[in-house]
């Protein structure tokens, strides 16, 4: 059970996961100092921290900079401010005091109310059951009467994240862009400020919100990291600021530069969660702890297999209609598939990308008697049905627009940019959303849909919203919020209704939609090669199983690249299987190779994506990821390796998290290994010498 210690007489509070610590202490000046995040300590030993002197001497600085857990601005605090408001009068600074504090369920909060100002400030801090992740989320309240006036909040992250001197900072992100999302890089942390943001209004292609940090010498398998990441799924901001005096601090939320947001007399804005995490085992560890926490506290469905889907897009493009469908579907069932999804193409005047976007009833000449025929096709071969939308958008060239010009981001006097030939909706207008949500349930009732792939193509771009009431930069926190609610809406009223996110392959990635969704499709990149790389990235916070994954074909029509059948399966194989090929296209011989790699991935996906994930090796030359069973009793491990050198053989893979005492059959091969000795010199590997070698071998313990 997590823990809540407070010391009243030090003004000092105890947060404790099974493995790790974090300690508040309230100062003097009533100013929230993080003391301490690392391993567990007892109330007793941390208060013992209060007896370590402040190092350095005051200069020309706050020497409460970097070491603030509530950062706020003002007086001689001139490093990063995590919360920063203008009171109506002009002032910028706050005073907060602490006036109210409560600790129940696993859920500390302390209320500080502004000196003079009529704000009030809550920090929220939530430890679940079983995980050393600590969520924090801010409450800011307007407390005053109708003559007061707005406050703007200029920013209002989640939280701040106070790290020990270590000798020395590594950042530790992903970075991308369309086609090559979440590619890690790991850096270290200079001085100053280094921000990651997106200003796109979604997550984003470019960075994704979170971080580690570690002194620089940790590994895989070794040493402590530090990590936060923030669960939402507009624009973000997330500063890393290493001080002069080598005091780091993380601080993470929602909204960028510039746009701030007014707070009317009694209203209160609740800050997006900001989860942190301190673990020791590498970033291994690190992220096995997060993809824990994902399934235990974020998903809805987590122990739900998720089925091998077969999707239509590159294979068809737009030139789809029911007789190409239902072909489609019969072959990807014969293969073994699960689940059908109709990408784009099916609706309104949509035979391309510049129209038909926003009219979401079948296109009556590729379905003359709408989707019923298909779906009743799908549902009689044994599998889901699934449909493509994107909700949030609209094509110019549509029966929407030319009703309603209005209902899209706009500013007067200026243009109206096309990305992709559309516009974004305003789902911040009530009415845009109530409409939505209509068309949306009418779509999924009328044609039993199983599975939607919920897709958003194009950032905000001219944002505004000129008959807003009141602040019209709310647009950019309420469009998520409206975006979650028809989430949360859709899913209540169809239980068994499950979705994937999109944003143009894998830019709306978070634990905001992470809690909303089932999986999220990583890349619309599918080229084998390409793809370990940006698993590889997605692997360090998000669990395989969420993680989408096709084979397609060969040469990949993207980059043109050749990758033999085994290798593009393995490496799908390591996360949620699909097939996106054109199946029409494919030799009989691949056909039924495809249907045993299917049935080999059933055989083993419950520890893929439920299991716990080791990064054996990569990406490198060689890439061996290996999953776990939670009870010990089975593992599997999939090798690619991209080319062999000097003709020398792949040497043997050490495998990890094995019982050295027990013997572990390959259900393949039926040889028997002893755990010791795969733990120590290593699962053999039998891969050609040709180039794009892959293997997957199943690993059962022995009845001893
Ligand atoms: C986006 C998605 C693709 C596909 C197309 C359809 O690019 O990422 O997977 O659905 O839209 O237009």
């Amino acid at each position: 059970m997590p823990s809540i210690a407070h010391d009243p007489e030090h003004r000092l509070w105890v947060l404790s996961g099974p493995g790790s610590s974090y300690v508040l202490h309230l100062d003097d000046a009533h100013r929230l100092r993080g003391l301490h995040w690392g391993p567990r300590l007892t109330l007793d030993q941390a208060v013992s921290l209060l007896n370590y002197p402040a190092p350095g001497r005051r200069s020309f600085e706050d020497p409460a900079d970097g070491t603030l857990d509530l950062d706020t601005a003002g007086a001689m605090r001139y490093a990063h401010a995590g919360v920063q408001v203008r009171f109506p009068d002009g002032v910028r600074d706050l005073e907060p005091r602490l006036i109210d504090h409560a600790r129940e369920d696993g859920e500390l909060v302390l209320l500080f109310a502004d000196r003079h100002y009529p704000l009030t400030i809550e920090t929220h801090y939530r430890l679940r059951t079983g995980t050393d992740v600590l969520e924090r989320h801010l409450v800011l309240r307007h407390t005053g009467g109708a003559a007061d006036g707005p406050i703007t909040v200029v920013r209002a992250d989640s939280a701040t994240w106070v790290l020990p001197r270590l000798r020395d900072y590594r950042l530790s992100q992903v970075r991308g862009q369309w086609s090559a999302e979440t590619r890690l890089a790991r850096t270290a942390l200079p001085y100053g400020e280094t921000v990651t943001t997106s200003r796109q209004g979604t997550t984003g292609h470019q960075y994704n919100p979170w971080v580690m940090i570690d002194d620089g010498h940790s590994t895989e398998e070794h040493g402590p990291v530090w990590s936060c990441a923030l669960g939402w799924s507009g624009g973000w901001k997330l500063t890393a600021q290493r001080l002069p005096t080598e005091r780091v601090t993380v601080s993470a939320g929602f909204g960028h530069d510039p746009i701030t947001r007014e707070l009317v007399p009694g209203e209160e804005l609740v800050t997006p969660v900001c989860s942190g995490a301190y673990t020791e085992g590498g970033f291994g560890a690190a992220s096995r702890l997060w993809h824990r926490y994902v399934r235990d506290h974020v998903l809805t469905h987590p122990d739900e297999l998720r089925p091998v889907l077969y999707n239509s897009w590159e294979a068809t493009g737009y030139d789809i209609d029911v007789t190409g469908q239902i072909e489609l579907a019969e072959k990807a069932a014969a293969l073994g598939v699960e689940l059908f999804v109709m990408d784009d193409g099916w609706f309104g005047a949509r035979t391309h990308d510049a129209a038909g976007l926003g009219d979401w009833a079948p296109n009556p000449e590729r379905f003359p008697d709408g989707l019923t025929p298909l779906v009743d096709r799908v549902h009689d071969l044994g599998m889901g049905f699934g449909l493509w939308v994107e909700p949030e958008m609209v094509n110019p060239d549509s029966d929407l627009y030319r009703a309603h010009p209005d209902w899209v981001l706009h500013h007067p006097h200026r243009r109206r940019t096309e990305h992709r030939n559309q516009l974004v909706l305003n789902l911040a207008r009530p009415d845009v959303a109530a409409w939505l949500h209509g068309r949306l349930d009418e779509l999924v009732t009328k044609n039993a849909v199983d599975f939607l792939k919920w897709d958003m193509n194009r950032p905000f771009t001219e944002a505004g919203w000129p008959d807003a009431e009141g602040d019209p930069d709310r647009l950019w926190t309420d469009h998520v919020h409206a975006l979650y609610t028809l989430l949360d809406r859709l899913r209540a009223d169809h239980p068994d209704l499950r979705i994937e996110s999109c944003s143009s392959g894998g830019g709306r990635l978070d634990l905001g939609i992470l809690a909303r969704t089932d999986q999220v499709w990583a890349s619309d990149n599918t080229d084998a090669v390409d793809r370990v790389k940006i698993q590889h990235g997605f692997s360090q916070l998000y669990p395989a199983g969420v993680m989408g994954a096709w084979v397609t074909d060969s040469p990949n029509p993207y980059t043109g690249r050749s990758v033999p059948l085994d290798f593009r399966f393995h490496v799908a194989m390591t996360g949620v299987l699909g097939i996106g090929g054109d199946l029409n296209h494919w030799a009989d011989g691949e056909l039924a190779r495809a249907a045993e790699l299917v049935a080999a991935y059933k055989a083993v996906r419950h520890l893929v994506q439920l299991g716990e994930q080791y990064r054996l090796t990569g990406p490198g030359e060689t890439t061996a990821v290996q999953y776990l069973a939670s009870d010990g009793q089975e593992t599997v491990v999939i090798a690619l390796r991209h080319a062999r050198h000097f003709g020398h053989r792949d040497p043997a893979l050490p495998l990890r998290a094995l019982d050295p005492a027990v013997r572990y059959r390959d259900t393949a091969t039926g040889s028997v290994h002893h755990g010791a000795v795969l733990l120590t010199h290593g699962l053999p590997l039998d891969l050609d010498a040709d180039d794009h070698a892959s293997t997957l071998v199943h690993l059962v313990r022995e009845p001893a």
